[in-house]
């Protein structure tokens, strides 16, 4: 008895193999198992190998020689990922197609393997919660996939942010500079024109990966490091840095104080944070659309404030700059500056800490 499932992709044949084998390859990286890709590729769990590849035909299919149940060494089987032309498009099918194998052949015991393992998980991938979740993280909170990085490489709607922020942070040659939740690195590639060394954390592998690749002469010259962390533990000694900066990224801290008290340890004497936050009014626009904009935490401008003093910070204040002239001198279509006038576009926090 076999199994399988499928999806229909407006993708050619090739492009739709390239895509998949890349996502697969991270998805089951996150969930702890390992696929080398090529024809001499692998599956792993753990040290175990349960997939070896017998047949790769870029754009045609995948064989493997799988190996779904260590305990029952003799039952091997032979698990296809095809991608077969269709009108428009190409149909993607993953097969096993000898599951009862393994499982035996009663019909209630495979049901139950079926709708546990298979039906419910992929239910609730296509309801709200966890569909707004995966999209949120795709997108903003983890990005990751091609558009993403394709996006976060010239992030053009957030440059008239990053333009406010380098205005009040004012950088100097002698700075060392953090930036929290750097994506794709462009506020990098702007911060480091003033001459200054900078360090940068982001928990997204894939962003970690760009901000490398967009930063890769500053990196070898030794003036940046970026590293895969969470903002709620910084990897540095106390009083490491000058200044600081987080952008496009407090609203999605389950725990603000604690990644402020983060940045506040590693501040030196007289050390600068600028803090760029969405505001409320942003909810609901293409700034921040659903399903993100309700996954978001939204301060008001006092309580940003507040948060810094709490975090140890000696003085903050918040301002709401105009963003409009940051936004023409970037290039924003004029369609679109209506979002960046009238100081609703966002909230910039100035921290300080005591000489
Ligand atoms: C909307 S993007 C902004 C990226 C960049 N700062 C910019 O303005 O283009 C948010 C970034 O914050 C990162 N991020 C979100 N929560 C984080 C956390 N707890 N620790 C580290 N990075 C985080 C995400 O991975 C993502 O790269």
């Amino acid at each position: 008895m076999s199994i399988r499932t499928s999806i229909d992709l407006k993708l050619d044949p090739s492009c739709a193999f390239n895509a998949l084998v890349g996502e697969l390859s991270t998805a089951l990286s996150e969930l702890g198992m390992q696929f080398e890709t090529g024809v001499h590729g692998h599956v792993m769990e753990g040290s175990t190998e349960v997939g070896r590849v017998i047949g790769w035909q870029p754009g045609e299919q995948i064989v493997l020689e799988w190996h779904g149940a260590d305990w029952q060494p003799a039952e091997v089987a032979t698990v296809e990922l095809r991608f077969e032309p269709i009108e428009g498009g190409t149909r993607v099918t993953l097969e096993h197609p000898e599951w009862s194998s393994v499982l035996g052949d009663q019909g209630d015991e495979l049901a139950g393997w079926f709708a546990g393992e298979v039906a419910a998980p992929l239910l609730r991938a296509m309801a709200p919660r966890r569909l707004g979740d995966w999209i949120t993280d795709r997108r903003a909170r983890r990005p990751s996939g091609a558009q993403a990085r394709a996006f976060y490489r010239d992030p053009l709607y957030h440059r008239p942010n990053f333009k406010a922020i380098l205005q009040v942070l004012a950088l100097k040659r002698d700075d060392y500079l953090l930036e929290v939740g750097c994506g794709g690195g462009a506020f990098l590639e702007e911060a480091l024109r003033s001459g200054c060394k900078a360090a940068a954390i982001d928990h997204s592998p894939e962003m970690v990966r760009l901000a490398r690749e967009v930063n890769r002469e500053a990196i070898s010259q030794n003036r940046l490091e970026i590293r895969e962390e969470e903002a709620h533990s910084l990897p540095y000694p106390d009083g490491t840095f000058t200044c600081a900066v987080m952008t496009g990224v407090f609203n999605f801290l389950q725990d603000p104080l604690k990644a402020l008290s983060e940045i506040r340890r590693v501040l030196a004497d007289g050390g600068r944070f600028v803090l760029f936050t969405a505001s409320r009014e942003l909810r609901g626009t293409p700034a921040a659309p659903e399903p993100i904009a309700s996954r978001l935490y939204f301060y008001e401008d006092q309580e940003l404030e507040e948060l810094a003093r709490k975090a140890g910070f000696d003085d903050a204040k918040w301002e709401r700059p105009d963003f409009e002239q940051f936004a023409r001198e970037v290039g924003i279509p004029e369609e679109m500056l209506e979002l960046f006038k009238g100081r609703t576009g966002g909230q910039l926090l100035l921290a300080r800490t005591k000489y």
